[in-house]
């Protein structure tokens, strides 16, 4: 019997850290505000590293770290809110630089919960359409879509990637178990970034077109996470015959660490389930949840065979959870 397993991991976040006393130097905030409401302490920024940058990167570690020839690669998915471009795919950027002349590419758009759409559209594929071997990566570049004068977003977010290599084979005891995926459309205006104006007249010789930036209803992405994330994890949790207990991790959207302590309190798990990187690296939108999936791996809390349940929410407004043996 043939099963998915999530083969290989990798992370790149920029060099450059901004901490939140950083912040205060050119914004009316604190550490102490950033701290308590959101559990940040730092972030990476990515100068002169465009997301496609990122993602290279992490293409190159998971080449690197599996030895697989670039080109026995199916398929490179990109989960990522702030593309290079809008064409070419960020993911087909990609695919040239690392010459994975076999790979389909394309980018995902579903903000947070990007990594998480990503999962199951490589479960899909894989199943679907006799293809072996994809990567799936989460990069963004969140800076260049932030109004660095709007302090009520812009002390959120974090540049980084992270992904992996995911695999249809035998002899394997990891598999991809079940999995739970949500829009709500007529919420949608609550999380925009690059909202682009259609023509006020033909032909439009003068003027400049120009994209909005990041702008969210805190409160109301609030109460939609905590509403939604533990319902997303009880209906994935469930269709896979399984109990909240089985689950040896939550792995999920570091947007807030409030939020993820509210999460393990509704569904009565021990917050120690729940692990917390945002403090180093803020939101990184559809990067967070394999990057810190590759740190639990490389630090040893996530072993083979433990039972993961990895959940994301944002923008869209959208929310999932895919629940795998790893
Ligand atoms: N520094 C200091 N004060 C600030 C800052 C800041 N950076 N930002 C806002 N404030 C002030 C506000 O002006 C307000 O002041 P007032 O009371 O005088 O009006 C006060 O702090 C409280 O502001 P709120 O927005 O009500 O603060 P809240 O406790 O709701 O925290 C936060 C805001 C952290 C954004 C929270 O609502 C949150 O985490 N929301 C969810 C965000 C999220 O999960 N996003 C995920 C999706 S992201 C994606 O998809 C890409």
């Amino acid at each position: 019997m043939e099963n998915i397993e999530i083969s290989y991991t990798a992370r790149y976040v920029p060099p450059e850290v901004i901490d939140n006393q950083r912040l205060t130097e050119f914004m009316d905030t604190s550490d102490e505000w950033i701290s308590q409401r959101t559990g940040i302490k730092k972030r990476h920024i990515s100068l002169n590293e465009s997301t496609a940058d990122l993602a290279k990167k992490v293409a190159e570690k998971l080449l690197t770290k599996s030895g697989w020839n670039p080109n026995s690669l199916d398929l490179i998915i990109v989960a990522t809110m702030s593309p290079n471009s809008f064409t070419p795919a960020t993911a087909a950027i990609v695919q040239g630089r690392i010459s994975a002349d076999n790979a389909v590419c394309f980018d995902i758009s579903a903000a947070c919960s990007g990594y998480i759409y990503g999962l199951s559209i490589v479960e899909a594929m894989l199943r679907n359409m006799n293809l072996k071997r994809a990567m799936l990566i989460g990069s963004e570049n969140l800076s260049k879509l932030i109004d660095w004068n709007d302090r009520s977003t812009a002390v959120l977010f974090g540049d980084g990637a992270a992904g992996a290599l995911i695999e249809l084979k035998e002899d394997t005891d990891s598999k991809f178990i079940s999995s739970d995926l949500k829009t709500i459309g007529n919420e949608a205006e609550f999380l925009t970034a690059g909202i682009t104006d259609p023509l006020e007249k033909f032909p439009d010789l003068d003027s400049i077109r120009k994209y909005t930036t990041f702008k969210m209803d805190g409160r109301r992405v609030y109460t939609f996470a905590t509403r939604e994330v533990p319902q997303s994890i009880l209906r994935a949790v469930q269709k896979a015959n399984l109990s909240l207990e089985d689950i040896d991790y939550f792995i999920l959207h570091q947007a807030n660490s409030r939020i993820i302590r509210q999460v393990a309190k509704k569904l009565k798990q021990d917050e120690e389930k729940f692990p917390i990187n945002i403090d180093s690296f803020g939101n990184t939108s559809a990067a967070s949840e394999p990057l810190l999936l590759d740190e639990l791996i490389e630090n040893g809390t996530v072993k083979r065979g433990m039972t993961l349940a990895l959940s994301g929410f944002g923008g869209g407004l959208t929310v999932g959870t895919h629940i795998i043996k790893y």
